[in-house]
């Protein structure tokens, strides 16, 4: 039977990622978190192509598309991001990568290098993407969109929360800041820019638990048999 290609937008830290993951693991499909490709990238740039103000040189990092080799690896049940085959999971969390992503990710040159990954992936079925532009742009057909939305205090919050279980001490405010100023960047950037798919179903999740969230949209994916 032919797996469901599910798309799930929505703002910084409404906890996309982490609750695709589970439910990846419940239907049994593969969860793409394509945040982590417009971080890579980001942190490749910082690597690699910084001019001498210190400022990121976009011409610089175009030229280097064809010496990028992005891949999703399995590590004890988790995929994690590799580039250039190295492990880059940790790297792609960092403020140093969040405060610059949104600038990087409003390229058209960026957006075209990863948008035949993120198709080629959901091509056979059976996957959950998460992102900003899936709904919209990227699976346009997907046979399930949903849109995540919560307030910028509780997402704050939880971002704050996440950076600490991973080690990264940050500062609330700040993290608070770049929220905001990402949020506008990607909301307002000409090409795919973060919006609801008029097809997507919204859930606010500023009161909801993550397994609250998780039960409304499998309830939303089993009500209707086709799948399972
Ligand atoms: O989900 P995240 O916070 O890891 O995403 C990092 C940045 O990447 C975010 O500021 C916007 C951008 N992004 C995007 O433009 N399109 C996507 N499909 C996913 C992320």
């Amino acid at each position: 039977m032919k797996k469901p290609v599910i798309a799930i937008d929505g703002y910084s830290s409404t906890g996309k990622s982490s609750i695709s993951k589970i439910i990846a693991e419940k239907l049994g499909i593969v969860h793409l978190d394509t945040g982590a490709l417009y971080r890579g990238i980001t942190w490749f740039a910082l690597q690699n192509c910084v001019d001498d103000n210190g400022n990121i040189d976009l011409q610089e990092l175009f030229k280097s598309f064809h010496i990028i080799k992005l891949e999703f690896k399995k590590v004890e049940d988790e995929l994690v991001l590799y580039l250039n085959h190295i492990n880059v999971s940790k790297e792609i969390r960092t403020a140093e990568v969040s405060n610059n992503v949104s600038l990087i990710a409003k390229q058209k040159e960026v957006r075209d290098f990863l948008l035949e990954t993120q198709r080629s992936i959901a091509r056979n079925g059976g996957v959950i993407m998460d992102g900003r532009d899936i709904g919209t742009v990227v699976l346009p057909d997907a046979d399930f969109k949903f849109f995540l939305t919560a307030s910028i205090d509780e997402r704050t919050k939880r971002r704050y929360n996440e950076l600490l279980a991973m080690g990264i001490e940050s500062d609330e405010a700040e993290v608070k800041e770049n929220l905001i100023a990402r949020d506008k960047i990607d909301s307002e950037r000409e090409i795919a820019p973060l919006k609801q798919a008029e097809d997507a179903i919204l859930i606010d999740n500023t009161k909801m638990t993550k397994s609250q969230t998780i039960d409304a949209i499998l309830l939303q994916i089993t009500k209707i048999n086709t799948f399972y």
